[in-house]
């Protein structure tokens, strides 16, 4: 549609959780007017859910090095090993600055940050706040900069439909669909000299997932309709241990913290058996793709539709300190996990893969900046290492901030856009989440995928009668589904969170590489 009203920043953020204000932050000093746009307020993303914490070598005899060792391995083989040491490298100083700003993370008695261990590490490296509230405590104290920066224009309520693109491919600005904010309501545009892409992940893809509502795959699909390349978009990751609420739950899980495990919590299944005994040395803290899937086995085995948690011995004093969000939340849902066990499945948590940047958050798009977990940096590979997620969007944003005022593009009229319409309506919605869970999600075969294909292909057809944000976003999540599964078709192997019944081993001599997706008339 025609934009009804316009306005102009140097560089539109797309995204509000640790990424974009981040960035919004390091950028407002160094350009005329950054605009961070938020599709609901500016707390609803994923950042402000992330309990166990955020990950860096700043404790005791730890290293930059180790801490890169146990990403790298947890990546499969799949990690750009730049990327990677920069992150680690990078680390410890972000999270200083993140307390610089106010963010308050726990402490020990002797006064030392508190460091926890999850999934994948060898050391206690995981600093976290408010026992399980990290990412809220982060949240907060970022908002409270922006609002303290007059720079830093925010627009809530905000969808980013699509990049305006100028003559030669590159940023001219970005339309924008704005709900309910009086003078900005409908469908606008913004001239803006670069965009930076935070906008999150993909989760709601599945029929269960950890991530909020707000998260439907925009930013990519908004990339790739722009001429973006995305890659590694199969490796998705399914957290082990989300709280099974039955079967007829879908959406947004309770998330039972890698960290809970951490505290000496374990894997039992319906005979009290320890699950993860024999199967990986590093027990229930190995990573988290051989825990999801040592789960899933079993339930496989067994017919059941979760396996059990057994977090008891902590006893109450510790759960209402070190895990009061869980407690209270587990307890909201009738399980008390000081006297019961806790029934727990995989389900969609994180996406590795996403828009393809260089070291500097650049997509090949010119202008186009992407950080945090919509973009694919190289650090995660084929399997995110626990609590390395923030700390990507932190380490990135920074320097993103570093390169992009030198490299504003000159303001620039839009060309007539000539990519292809079409909206699905969000009525499709939730078949689409039911054939990627049951055919593109943990397990995957060939035929199950080619099934997920022929249905989306299906879906894509329905067009929609109404031009409203459920039509947006299911298009966007159909877009980045068909991506997703045929990705997950061409990687005939077994490797970190993509698992592949078909093809049950890693095979380095042929899979080696990345998968990437562009956009070619109207299809990925
Ligand atoms: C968790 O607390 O288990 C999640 C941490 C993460 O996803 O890195």
């Amino acid at each position: 549609p025609e934009p009804g009203w316009t306005t102009r920043s140097d560089v539109v953020v797309i995204g509000s959780g640790i990424a974009g204000l981040t960035a919004a932050l390091r950028l407002k000093d160094h350009v005329d007017k950054v605009l961070v746009v938020t599709k609901d307020v500016l707390a609803a993303g994923s950042t402000q859910w992330a309990q166990g914490g955020i990950a860096a070598a700043l404790g005791e005899g730890d290293t930059p090095e180790e801490h890169e060792i146990d990403t790298l391995v947890a990546g499969a083989g799949a990690c750009d090993p730049d990327a990677v040491r920069i992150l680690v490298n990078e680390g410890p100083e972000a999270v200083h600055e993140l307390i610089a700003l106010g963010t308050n993370f726990d402490h020990d008695v002797d006064g030392l940050i508190s460091l926890t261990r999850e999934g994948g590490h060898h050391r206690d490296r995981i600093a976290h706040a408010g026992g399980d509230a990290t990412g809220a405590e982060i949240q907060r104290a970022l908002i409270e900069a922006v609002a303290a920066a007059p720079e830093i224009e925010v627009v809530q309520h905000a969808l980013a439909v699509d990049l305006l693109l100028a003559a030669d491919g590159g940023v001219a600005g970005v339309t924008l669909h704005v709900m309910g904010e009086g003078q900005r309501d409908g469908v606008g545009a913004v001239h803006c000299r670069a965009v930076v892409l935070a906008s999150g992940g993909l989760g709601q893809v599945f029929s269960q997932t950890t991530n909020p509502s707000v998260s439907t795959g925009d930013g990519m699909a908004l990339a790739l309709r722009a001429g973006a390349t995305l890659r590694d978009l199969e490796f998705v990751q399914f957290h082990p241990t989300v709280m099974w609420l039955g079967p007829d739950s879908h959406g947004q899980q309770p998330l039972i913290s890698e960290a809970v495990r951490g505290e000496g919590a374990f894997l039992v299944d319906f005979e009290g058996n320890r699950l993860m005994k024999g199967v990986h040395p590093q027990e229930d803290l190995a990573p988290r793709d051989v825990v999801a899937k040592a789960i899933m086995r079993r339930m496989l085995d067994t017919g059941h539709p979760h396996m059990w948690l057994d977090a008891r011995h902590l006893g109450e004093a510790f759960w209402q300190k070190r895990f009061p969000t869980i407690l209270a939340t587990a307890r909201s849902h009738g399980v008390d996990p000081v006297t019961d066990l806790i029934p727990v499945a995989p389900a969609c948590h994180y996406a590795s893969g996403g828009v393809r940047t260089d070291l500097h958050g650049r997509s090949d798009v010119p202008g186009l900046y992407a950080t945090g977990e919509v973009a694919c940096s190289g650090v995660h590979g084929a399997n995110r290492l626990a609590s390395n997620s923030l700390l990507e969007g932190l380490v990135f944003s920074r320097r993103i901030a570093t390169v992009l005022p030198g490299e504003l593009r000159p303001w620039a009229d839009p060309v007539d856009d000539q990519r292809p319409e079409g909206l699905v309506p969000g009525a499709v919605r939730t078949e689409m989440q039911e054939v990627m869970t049951s055919k593109a999600g943990v397990l995957r075969t060939a035929s199950g995928l080619s099934d997920a294909t022929a249905l989306l292909d299906k879906l894509a057809g329905s067009p929609a009668e109404l031009v409203d944000l459920e039509s947006w976003e299911t298009t966007n999540l159909l877009t980045i589904s068909a991506a997703l599964a045929a990705a997950a078709m061409l990687r005939e192997e077994t490797r970190g969170s993509h698992w592949r019944e078909d093809f049950p081993e890693r095979d380095d001599a042929r899979w080696a590489g990345h998968f990437d997706a562009v956009m070619v008339d109207g299809s990925s």
